[in-house]
């Protein structure tokens, strides 16, 4: 018989409240962002105009909903994996409080237009080094509670969880060196075409490190805890994380395709984006095939419905992702309205799909409590899975539109359409796109309610948590 093991839950608690905040606030700007678009005077200079609401709602979303809830998974699912008590609760908590001081001065700092100009990296020098001191904590405490293990084999989220660890932070320290010339203004150490591409190859090794490793982590931890059917292939897992790990690095120039950066290195970038799609669908087919048998379960058990719809978003963006890395397409689709269609099927799609499934599993586990309410989190799916579509398709629609005209020519050579009249062929798209974004949000209010109704209260309805 093990000894029982006491785990370190109340920083998921932590994690998962702070996590759900952020994701509300990226919603919310998402929306707004969206209407600041097609109704121009709903910008207010300084503080609430587009240019700098935009990047708060990147990382609101990515940073503060995605990371701040991997942080909560991370330890949840480390501490059960190794069969360990998280090495240090007390840095855990130091940890809490960071995340959110740094998100609330990243917001702060956005909003007074204090930015280093790189998407995805805007965050001034301090910022940054607190950014810096927050994950060295992370991952040392991640790090020796596997190094502490009692059980002795590695299951494949432990490797997509290192993998995070290890490239978040080689690709934020190398993008991130910048010149500081006062408290709030830096320049880029490096210059020119090297500039984009470090920076893109950090962008993209952002949507690596930060987008694909760790819902990949959470999603083969949970589908088989919620399903009670073993993973298809360990081994297949495995040979998918290595390719995976191997092949995303040299992609980052699929961003710069046509811009000064040499040939070869974009189409290195173009191949290795194509050669992408194999390991993806590892995990795609790893998902499917161990549903084998199962798929009744999609019926009966709403965390399948979650954890399914969200790899078949990851496997159609994994295949759109390395179509828009080929040179002609891109030359096509990229600045047009297709490019937030694809990057939203994946944060709304895949990545919060996952979410939603991982914090309906740990939720009532924690609380040692029953879900809720099952047909709420069933409303809470549909609502978000259609918000996402019309969001995701409007933009596809209008991303073709507007290529076929920014690339339309008179007999002479000369462009047929200016870009205004591309601009304003957008609109009903955009309207439509906010329109996605409130039935969203309407998904979000019932799956917040939902989670705390299950905190703040016994199981009142006798539903079963799966
Ligand atoms: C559900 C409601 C949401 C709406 C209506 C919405 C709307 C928008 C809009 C209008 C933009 C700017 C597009 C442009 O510049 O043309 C944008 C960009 C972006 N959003 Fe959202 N968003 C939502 C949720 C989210 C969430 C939850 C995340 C992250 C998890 C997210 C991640 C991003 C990213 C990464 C970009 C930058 C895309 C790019 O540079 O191509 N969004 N969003
Ligand atoms: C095989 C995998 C993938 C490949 C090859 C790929 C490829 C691409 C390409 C070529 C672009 C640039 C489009 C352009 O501007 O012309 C792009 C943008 C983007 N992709 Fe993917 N993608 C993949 C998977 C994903 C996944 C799983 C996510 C998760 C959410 C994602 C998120 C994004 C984001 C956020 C951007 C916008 C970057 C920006 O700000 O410009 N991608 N992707």
């Amino acid at each position: 018989m093990n000894p029982r093991v006491e785990y370190a839950d109340d920083i998921v608690k932590g994690f998962i409240l702070s996590s759900i905040l952020w994701g509300v606030v990226a919603v919310v700007l998402g929306i707004f962002i969206s209407l600041q678009l097609s109704w121009p005077e709903l910008n207010i200079p300084p503080l609430l105009t587009y240019g700098r609401l935009r990047p708060i709602h990147t990382n609101a979303g990515i940073f503060g909903w995605g990371i701040g809830s991997f942080m909560a998974f991370f330890f949840y699912i480390t501490q059960r994996l190794t069969r360990t008590t998280l090495w240090s609760p007390g840095l855990a908590r130091f940890q809490l409080w960071l995340f959110n001081v740094i998100i609330v001065l990243a917001a702060v700092t956005l909003a007074l237009g204090m930015s280093q100009s790189k998407e995805y990296a805007e965050l001034e020098w301090p910022v940054d080094i607190l950014v810096v001191i927050l994950w060295v904590v992370f991952s040392v405490n991640i790090i020796m509670t596997i190094a502490r293990r009692k059980e002795e084999q590695m299951y494949i989220s432990l490797w997509y969880i290192l993998a995070t660890l290890v490239g978040v932070a080689v690709l934020y320290l190398v993008n991130s060196v910048s010149i500081p010339v006062s408290l709030f203004k830096s320049y880029s150490a490096y210059a020119g075409a090297n500039d984009a591409n470090v920076q893109w190859w950090y962008g993209h090794n952002a949507v690596a490190m930060v987008l694909t490793t760790p819902p990949l982590a959470l999603f083969y931890y949970f589908l088989p805890k919620s399903t009670g059917v073993p993973i298809y292939s360990h081994r297949m897992g495995v040979i998918a994380f290595w390719s995976l790990i191997f092949m995303y690095l040299w992609t980052g120039a699929h961003h710069l395709l046509w811009t000064p950066v040499p040939d070869w290195v974009q189409t290195l970038a173009m191949a290795f984006s194509i050669m992408l799609i194999a390991p993806s669908w590892g995990a795609v087919f790893n998902g499917y095939f161990s549903m084998n048998g199962q798929w009744h379960q999609m019926r009966e058990n709403y965390l399948m419905k979650f954890l399914i719809f969200g790899i078949t978003f990851y496997g159609l963006q994994t295949l759109q992702g390395p179509a828009q890395a080929v040179r002609t397409f891109s030359a096509f689709i990229h600045y047009t309205d297709w490019v937030p269609g694809h990057v939203h099927m994946g944060a709304l799609g895949w990545v919060s799909l996952v979410l939603y499934a991982g914090i309906y599993y740990t939720i009532p586990r924690i609380y040692g409590r029953e879900l809720y309410s099952v047909p709420l989190a069933n409303l809470h799916f549909w609502l978000v899975v259609i918000g996402q579509l019309i969001i995701s398709i409007t933009m596809w629609v209008a991303g073709v539109q507007q290529a076929a005209m920014l690339s339309a020519t008179n007999s002479d050579g000369s462009l047929h359409y200016t870009f205004m009249e591309t601009m304003v062929k957008l609109y009903p798209y955009w309207h439509a796109r906010a329109l996605g974004g409130i039935i969203y949000f309407l998904g979000l209010l019932v799956f917040v309610y939902n989670v705390l109704k299950t905190m703040g209260t016994a199981n009142v309805r006798g539903e079963v948590a799966r």
